[in-house]
């Protein structure tokens, strides 16, 4: 592996180009649709993620890069160092100039992630993770929260972009959480949801339909800072199985056990819903 400080430096290059083009085209967005009528990009997702491929490519030109936009180059696994990156994590709330929005960049080595770097430019606060060296927001160390009960936590979700056909899903764990707990925030930044579960601001997140881009950087920087991640069922994390649950560590049993619960509700309802659609399909059809 590259020395660290190498990398690291090259990491922040990197997410500070792309917090320029956030800033410069935050007063004129242009917005397109992607894989339907609410997954946006804009122009900003587009150029943030060319300006930081540009940056790694000039300088480690024989690393693999998976980007959200695409524009990586095809063979993801042929080196073992791989940069993950969402240039624009938060584009929803880019797109309506809402401010919780950020770049994600995460350096891996052989598999796992060493460097996770977050840099949310409008609030001016950069996340920083070192694998086994801690984890920072603009220099300082963080730590995650010490909540010990979910009755005493604020927890954050989002919901993934297949939302509007499986709502019941997703909103039976909405409501179970919200049942069990002082509240729930939908921020639409994943990244900065978990940099959050970081440095304490709240204590535990949950997401499914997830991406690696979304994670990678943020999940190290909980570990980092004291907390725990796994995959929804409490297993070891996976990155690529598009779901994660990320907390402080205390709580991170509770909230294994409560996803788990509320499981088999969710599931009822959702089969419930597609039942009814299916009903509603057969009359319009005779
Ligand atoms: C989205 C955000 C959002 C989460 C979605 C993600 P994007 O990423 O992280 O909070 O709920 O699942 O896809 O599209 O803004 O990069
Ligand atoms: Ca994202
Ligand atoms: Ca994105």
């Amino acid at each position: 592996m590259e020395r660290l400080e190498v990398i690291e430096r090259v990491a922040l290059r990197a997410a500070r180009a792309a917090g320029r083009i956030h800033l410069k085209r935050l007063s004129h967005i242009n917005i397109s649709r992607k894989s339907n009528a609410i997954d946006l990009v804009t122009e900003a997702d587009q150029e943030s993620e060319a300006a930081v491929i540009d940056v790694v490519q000039r300088a480690f030109p024989d690393h693999s890069i998976l980007a959200e936009e695409g524009s990586g180059g095809g063979n993801q696994h042929a080196s073992e160092h791989r940069w993950i990156i969402d240039p624009l994590d938060g584009t929803t709330n880019f797109a309506h100039g809402y401010p919780q929005f950020c770049v994600s960049i995460a350096y891996e080595w052989r598999g796992q992630v060493q460097l996770g770097v977050i840099l949310d430019v409008f609030k001016k606060e950069l996340f920083v993770a070192r694998r086994g060296g801690g984890a920072w927001l603009n220099r300082k160390p963080i730590r995650v929260s010490h909540v010990g009960t979910l009755e005493m936590s604020l927890l954050a979700t989002g919901f993934p972009y297949d939302r509007r056909e499986r709502r019941r899903f997703y909103l039976c764990f909405w409501e179970g959480f919200m049942l069990r707990t002082h509240g729930v925030r939908r921020t639409g930044s994943a990244a900065l949801d978990l940099a959050w579960v970081a440095c304490g601001r709240v204590d535990a997140f949950w997401e499914f339909g997830l991406r690696p881009w979304d994670v990678a950087a943020g999940s190290l920087l909980v570990e980092e800072a004291g907390g725990h991640v796994s995959n929804l069922d409490g297993t070891m994390l996976d990155i690529s199985a598009a779901q994660i649950v990320a907390s402080n560590g205390r709580l991170h049993q509770q909230m294994v056990e409560t996803l788990a619960a509320i499981r088999p509700e969710a599931e009822r309802r959702e089969a419930e819903m597609l039942g009814e659609d299916e009903a509603r399909r057969d009359v319009r059809h005779g």
